[in-house]
C-alpha cells in the first residue's frame, strides 16, 4: 500500500488538486505538508466546482482523512470559512485532523506582506497578500506561534507580545503603518481555540501509525518545484518547501517511507507573480493559450502568464523530485495548433544549456530552443484509452515522455474527474 507524493512540476497550477481528487476513493489520507491558503486548487466533479485553498483535496473524498501537516502555515479565519463553506454543500469535514506544530497566520503577517510587496515596488515578487511570507519567517526566525500556542493563553499573549516587540517597529517605523494590538490579536487566536481544539492531533504520529497499518496516503504540494524556497527561481518563490523532501519533513514521516513521487506537469506552462520565465509568450499564441485553458488565478483571480512547454524544466523537477511519474494535465488545451512548440535547451549568450543555468541571472535572459511537433485538431476531450488519442497528440506525449526520462503515467483530456487517460496507476 503506497505512500504518494503529489506535486507541481512547474510553477503552480498544474492540475495537483483533480490529481490528488481522482485517487481520491481509494486513499485513506491525504496530507497537506506545506505552503497555506495561497494555493487554490479547483476540482470538478460532475456538476459541482470546488476551489479549495487551505484544505488538502482529499476532503471531497469521503471516508478520506485530510491532514493538515506541521509544514502548513494555517489562516484559522480562512480554515473556518472553508470548512463552513464546504459542509453547507454537504461535504464531510469532521475528519480534518491539523497538526499541532503547524504555524498559524497572525492577522499582522497578512499586512506585512502587502505593505512589503509595495515598498518592494518593481523589485516585488507577486504575492498572493495572504501571508505567507513573513509567516514561514517567523517560523525560522522562531518567533512563530503554533497551532498547539492556542491551547495556554498566557503562554500565546508571551509568544504574541515577543512577535510584536519586532514587528510593531517594523510596521511603524518603517512602512508607517498602525501597531498592532497585543490584546486584540491574542483575543482573536483565542476565539479559534475551542473550535479548533477537537482537529488537533499528533499528526506525524498519525500517518505514521497509518502507514504500519498499510494504508494508502497521498501526500499534496502546494505550489510547486520552480515556486520552491530552494530550488526554484529564488527570489520569485514562495517561502516552503514544495519538492519532494519537503512532504517528509512537512508531516514529520520518513523519507524511506514515500514510494512514489508523482509529478503534475501541464501540457505547456503558466506562471502566476514575478520572475523569469523563458517559454512566456506575449502575443496572440500566449493568449490564445489563456483562453483555451481558462488560466486565470484561482486564489487571486490574476490572468496567468503563459507559455510552451518546457522540457528542460521537466528534467530539472526530475531531478530534484527523484520523480517516478508524472500526470500531464491540459492536453486538451492544446487542440487546434498546426505545430506545438516544446523547449528542448535554452540559448544563453550564444551557448546552449540543455540543464538549468546555474547562475540565475542566465536564466533570467535564457531564451528557448524549440523543436517543433505536429499538432492535432480533433476534439480529444472523450478520449479514455491512450490509443483513442490522434497520432500526432500519442506522439507528443511520447515524446515528453522520452525528453524528461520519466514515465507519463495519467493524461488530463478535461477538468472533469473522469476526463483523465490512466497509463499506470498511481496506487499500485
Ligand atoms: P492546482 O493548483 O495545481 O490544483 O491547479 P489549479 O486548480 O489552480 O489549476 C488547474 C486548472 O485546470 C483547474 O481549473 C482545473 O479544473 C483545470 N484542469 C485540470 N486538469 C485539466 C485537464 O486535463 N484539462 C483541462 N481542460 N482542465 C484541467
Ligand atoms: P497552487 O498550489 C501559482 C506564487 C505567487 C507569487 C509567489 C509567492 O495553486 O499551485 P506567496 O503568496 O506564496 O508568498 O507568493 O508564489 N504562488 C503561486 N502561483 N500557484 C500557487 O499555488 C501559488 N502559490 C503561490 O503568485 O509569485
Ligand atoms: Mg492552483
Amino acid at each position: 500500500m503506497p505512500a504518494v507524493v503529489v506535486l507541481g512540476a512547474q510553477w503552480g497550477d498544474e492540475g495537483k488538486g483533480k490529481a490528488t481528487d481522482q485517487l481520491g476513493s481509494r486513499v485513506d489520507y491525504v496530507v497537506k505538508f506545506n505552503g497555506g491558503n495561497n494555493a487554490g486548487h479547483t476540482v470538478v466533479v460532475g456538476e459541482e466546482k470546488y476551489a479549495l485553498h487551505l484544505l488538502p483535496s482529499g476532503i471531497l473524498s469521503p471516508g478520506c482523512v485530510p491532514v493538515i501537516g506541521n509544514g502548513v502555515v494555517v489562516d484559522l479565519e480562512v480554515l473556518f470559512e472553508e470548512l463552513d463553506a464546504l459542509a453547507t454543500r454537504g461535504v464531510d469535514v469532521s475528519k480534518l485532523l491539523v497538526s499541532s506544530s503547524a504555524h498559524v497566520i497572525p492577522s499582522y503577517n497578512r499586512t506585512l506582506d502587502k505593505v512589503t510587496e509595495r515598498f518592494l515596488g518593481k523589485r516585488q515578487i507577486g504575492t498572493t497578500g495572504r501571508g505567507i511570507g513573513p509567516t514561514y519567517a517567523d517560523k525560522m526566525s522562531r518567533v512563530g506561534i503554533r497551532i498547539a500556542d492556542l491551547f495556554d493563553e498566557q503562554i500565546l499573549r508571551e509568544k504574541v507580545e515577543g512577535a510584536l516587540d519586532q514587528k510593531n517597529q517594523i510596521l511603524v517605523k518603517i512602512y508607517n503603518r498602525r501597531a498592532a494590538d497585543i490584546d486584540a490579536v491574542t483575543d482573536e487566536l483565542l476565539s479559534y481555540a475551542d473550535r479548533i481544539r477537537p482537529m488537533v492531533a499528533d499528526t506525524s504520529l498519525v500517518l505514521n501509525q497509518a502507514l504500519d497499518a498499510g494504508k494508502n496516503l497521498v501526500f499534496e504540494a502546494g505550489q510547486a518545484t520552480m515556486l520552491d524556497v530552494d530550488h526554484g527561481t529564488y527570489p520569485f518563490v514562495t517561502s516552503s518547501s514544495a519538492t519532494a523532501g519537503g512532504a517528509a519533513t512537512g508531516s514529520g514521516i520518513g523519507p524511506t517511507r514515500l514510494d512514489r513521487i508523482v509529478g503534475v506537469i501541464k501540457a505547456y506552462t503558466t506562471r502566476v507573480g514575478e520572475g523569469p520565465f523563458p517559454t512566456e509568450l506575449f502575443d496572440d499564441d500566449g493568449d490564445a493559450l489563456r483562453l483555451a485553458g481558462g488560466e486565470f488565478g484561482v486564489t487571486t483571480g490574476r490572468p496567468r502568464r503563459c507559455g510552451w512547454y518546457d522540457a528542460v524544466i521537466a528534467r530539472y523537477a526530475t531531478r530534484i523530485n527523484g520523480l517516478t511519474d508524472f500526470v500531464l494535465t491540459k492536453l486538451d488545451v492544446l487542440t487546434g495548433w498546426e505545430k506545438v512548440p516544446v523547449c528542448v535547451a535554452y540559448d544563453v549568450d550564444g551557448v546552449r544549456h540543455d540543464e538549468m543555468p546555474v547562475d540565475q541571472s542566465a536564466f533570467h535572459h535564457a531564451t528557448p530552443v524549440y523543436e517543433y511537433l505536429d499538432g492535432w485538431t480533433e476534439d480529444i476531450s472523450g478520449a479514455r484509452t491512450f490509443d483513442e488519442l490522434p497520432v500526432n497528440a500519442q506522439r507528443y506525449v511520447l515524446a515528453l515522455e522520452e525528453m524528461s526520462g520519466t514515465r507519463i503515467s495519467s493524461i488530463g483530456v478535461g477538468p472533469d474527474r473522469a476526463a483523465t487517460i490512466v497509463r499506470h496507476d498511481l496506487l499500485d
